[in-house]
C-alpha cells in the first residue's frame, strides 16, 4: 500500500519505543523510522532488538537497541539518559511493553497477576517517569498502547483487564498534569491485530480466528499498519489537539463484549 502520509513527518526527531523488538510495537517503530525519526528500541531480549535495528537500518532508517526490563526503573532512567545524550530531546515515547497469558483468575498465581501488572502499569509509569525530564516541552507525546480489556471484562484476562484499566487512567492523569507543559498523552487501543504474539496466544486455531472474524463488525482482523498509522497520525501536527484520549482501533470489536475473542 502506498504511504497515506505524503510528507516525512518526523525528520530529525527521536522516538523511544518500549517493547519495540517485535509485534505491533516494532511496526510502530518502523513507521516512525520511515518518517525520518531515530527510533530507540527498548526490550528485554537483546537478540530481538538487534534484529529489529538491523532491519530498520537496512531499509534506510536510523535505530538503536537498548536492552532493558521496563520493570527496572534505574535501568530505564539510564536508557533515557543515553538516548537524550546522543539524540537530544525525546519527541515521541511509545509505551508498548506488555505481558499476557490466558488463565482463569481462580487458577492464576498471585505472582502471575503481579507480573502482568508490573510490566503493563509499572512499566508504563517507569518509561514515562524516566523520560519526563528528557521529553521535548512543548511538543512531545507519550503514546501508551492499551487494549479493550481496559474497559470490557474478559474471561481469562483478570490481570490484563486490571492492568490496562490502570494504563488508561495513567494516560488521563499524565495528560492532565503534563498538558500545561505541552506534553500530550494518549492511549491507543488495538483490537485483534493479525501477526502478533497476542493473537497467536488468544486465537491459536483457524476455528478461533473464524469465530472472531465472523463476529467482528468489520469482519476482519486489523493489521500492524493500522495501529502504526494511528500512532503516526496522533503524534503528528494533525493530532495536536488530542490528549487524554483512549483511541480505539479495533474494527468495532469493543461493541461486542468480552466473550467473542475467547469463545466463552
Ligand atoms: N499460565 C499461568 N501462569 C503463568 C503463565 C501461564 N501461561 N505464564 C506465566 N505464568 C506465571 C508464572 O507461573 C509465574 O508465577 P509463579 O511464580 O507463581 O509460578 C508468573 O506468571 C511469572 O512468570 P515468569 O515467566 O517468571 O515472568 P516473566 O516476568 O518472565 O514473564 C509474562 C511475564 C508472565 C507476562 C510472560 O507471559 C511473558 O513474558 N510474556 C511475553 C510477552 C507477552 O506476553 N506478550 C504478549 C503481549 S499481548
Amino acid at each position: 500500500m502506498s504511504d497515506v502520509f505524503k510528507e516525512r513527518l518526523f525528520e530529525g526527531r527521536t522516538a523511544v519505543v518500549t517493547g519495540g523488538g517485535s509485534g505491533i510495537n516494532l511496526r510502530v517503530a518502523e513507521r516512525f523510522a520511515e518518517h525520518g525519526a531515530h527510533v530507540a528500541l527498548i526490550g528485554r531480549t537483546k537478540e530481538k532488538l538487534d534484529a529489529a535495528v538491523e532491519s530498520i537500518r537496512s531499509s534506510g532508517g536510523s535505530a538503536s537497541a537498548h536492552p532493558c526490563d521496563v520493570r527496572e526503573f534505574k535501568t530505564m532512567e539510564a536508557v533515557m539518559a543515553d538516548v537524550h545524550a546522543s539524540r537530544g530531546d525525546i519527541d515521541v515515547l511509545v509505551c508498548g511493553a506488555a505481558g499476557n497469558f490466558p488463565a482463569p483468575a481462580a487458577a492464576m498465581s498471585s505472582n502471575g497477576f503481579k507480573a502482568v501488572l508490573d510490566i503493563d502499569v509499572l512499566g508504563t509509569f517507569n518509561a514515562a517517569r524516566a523520560a519526563f525530564d528528557r521529553l521535548r516541552k512543548p511538543g512531545s507525546i507519550v503514546i501508551n498502547i492499551s487494549a479493550p480489556q481496559a474497559f470490557i471484562p474478559y474471561p481469562m484476562q483478570a490481570h490484563v483487564c486490571a492492568a490496562k484499566a490502570g494504563v488508561d487512567m495513567l494516560t488521563r492523569t499524565l495528560a492532565l498534569e503534563w498538558g500545561p507543559l505541552g506534553v500530550r498523552v494518549v492511549s491507543v487501543s488495538p483490537g485483534p491485530i493479525d501477526d502478533t504474539e497476542g493473537m497467536r496466544r488468544l486465537c491459536p486455531t483457524d476455528e478461533s480466528r473464524a469465530r472472531v472474524t465472523d463476529a467482528m463488525p468489520l469482519r476482519s482482523f486489523g493489521t500492524r499498519d493500522d495501529i502504526a498509522n494511528l500512532c503516526l497520525f496522533v503524534a503528528s501536527p494533525a493530532g495536536r489537539y488530542i490528549t487524554g484520549s483512549v483511541l480505539l482501533c479495533d474494527g468495532g470489536m469493543s461493541l461486542l463484549g468480552g466473550g467473542t475473542m475467547l469463545g466463552v
